[in-house]
């Protein structure tokens, strides 16, 4: 433990090693959003073209918000609110956003942590001839998704109520790397089944009619969401972070490690769709309906479906208990509560609405919720709509416009300068001030559909 700081209580915690801290953040940002999301977005909107375009706004974005980000977090010691709020008073509603986006994703996110907690038994168990139907079966049902999703988040909040560096930082430092070599594993098996090559091509060649402004709004929302950006959580994380630390190395390493296992994902999923003959636009389904088909088809098939969904499980839970920490972060800077109190309380909210989204699925799927589009979802969509593609977006244009704005650009140049050089100083100040809040405003709109209506 290095010594702490005046802000930094124990109850906050602090990284035990710059290590430690850039495992917690990759496990932040590898999680469900890589595994699960990626894949099937890819699937859902032309396959190379999402990639080309996802890829490109993970080199604008992805660097330039987690440098921002990550610089107002240490240079407040704060949680999301307080860190706005200290560096000018009034501000605290961006991290407020944010606060509130990591509140509802978690909501759904541990849902879906369910499903993958289901196949890690279904390996053992098996899911039978018919894929899909087992999959929809299940997460149709009313009471089995539901025990799953009590027990993920019952782990997430176990771990959170350890504090920082004793919990976050340990299942990281083995989980990380031991998923990335059996997704290799997966891949090799994957992209050499019979009929890969229609699947290699889909994802790999970007047909350029398809790159669409909806393919433009589905990659911004999923670079979000994949990178933990928008919504205060690499503030929180970085709030937690000692004054030697390179910033500016973390901000290219975190995103490109993210980005690389997302693309793996969709290297181990998307051929096996074709070799198999599923559907890529299939949606959330997809990697579970996949994979189980890839595994029967391997020797030793059930114990690396095994593995790999306990790995999947452990990246899940990497994530949510960055989620969780700012919502907590939040209850103990703010409202006073001790680390115990805040899980429990927010633990328990986000359960009750959780149980909300995992019935959408089936015997709720008729209750409707109208949103400002002019789409009306079910609550599993809603959460994933509203914080996706409207909140983190929102949360990430206005910190861009924070620092270049409020904050002042060169303040933010003297946080990240503590730690090292700053080799890219003169591009992010021209990023975060104009390029970064312009692009992502302007796709905001157009996800809106306000831009139909100017344009058109
Ligand atoms: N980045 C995580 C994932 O891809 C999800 C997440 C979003 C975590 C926002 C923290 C904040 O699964």
């Amino acid at each position: 433990m290095q010594q702490l700081k005046p802000e930094q209580t124990p109850e906050r915690g602090m990284w035990s090693s710059r290590f430690g801290f850039l495992m917690a953040a990759v496990g932040s940002a590898v999680g469900l959003g890589n595994l699960w999301k990626f894949p099937y977005l890819a699937g859902e909107n032309g396959g190379g073209a999402f990639v080309l375009v996802y890829v490109g706004l993970v080199v604008i974005l992805g660097f330039t918000l987690m440098l921002a980000e990550l610089s107002i977090g240490r240079h407040t010691n704060s949680d999301a609110y307080g860190a706005y709020n200290k560096l000018k008073k009034g501000w605290g509603f961006i991290g407020g956003f944010g606060i509130l986006a990591g509140f509802l994703i978690l909501s759904y996110y541990s849902v879906v942590g369910g499903w993958v907690l289901k196949y890690v038994v279904a390996s053992i168990t098996g899911v039978g001839a018919d894929k899909a139907g087992y999959f929809t079966n299940f997460i149709t049902s009313s009471v089995e998704p539901v025990l799953y999703h009590l027990l993920f988040m019952g782990i997430t909040a176990f771990i959170v109520i350890r504090g920082v560096s004793g919990g976050i930082e340990k299942a990281v430092k083995i989980v990380m790397p031991a998923l990335f070599i059996m997704l290799m594993v997966i891949v090799l098996r994957s992209v050499t089944l019979e009929g890969a090559s229609e699947g290699l091509k889909y994802y790999l060649t970007p047909n350029f009619s398809e790159i669409t402004l909806k393919v433009f709004v589905a990659a911004l929302g999923q670079v979000f969401f994949s990178l933990s950006l928008g919504m205060g959580c690499m503030v929180t994380y970085g709030s937690y972070l000692s004054k030697q630390e390179d910033l500016e190395k973390d901000a290219l390493l975190i995103p490109s490690l993210d980005s690389l296992v997302a693309i793996m994902a969709g290297f181990a999923i998307l051929p096996a769709v074709f070799a198999f003959g599923f559907a890529p636009g299939e949606g959330p389904g997809l990697m579970f309906i996949t994979l189980p088909a890839v595994f029967e088809s391997m020797p030793l098939g059930t114990i690396f479906s095994l593995i790999f969904f306990i790995l999947v499980f452990f990246a899940a839970i990497s994530s949510s208990i960055s989620l969780m920490e700012v919502t907590v972060a939040f209850g103990i800077d703010r409202l006073k509560w001790s680390r115990k109190v805040s899980v429990l309380v927010f633990t328990t909210v986000m359960f009750v609405i959780g149980i909300g989204a995992s019935l959408s699925m089936g015997a709720w799927s008729d209750f409707l919720i109208p949103w400002i589009d002019g789409n009306s979802y079910g609550i599993f969509d809603f959460l994933d709509v509203v914080t996706s593609y409207y909140l983190l977006p929102l949360g990430g244009l206005l910190s861009a416009l924070f620092i270049g704005f409020v904050w002042g650009v060169p303040n933010a140049v003297k946080e990240i300068k503590t730690g090292g050089n700053f080799r890219t100083e003169k591009l992010w100040s021209v990023l975060i001030k104009y390029i970064v809040p312009i692009l992502v405003f302007v796709i905001l709109l157009s996800t809106t559909g306000l831009l139909d209506k100017i344009i058109g």
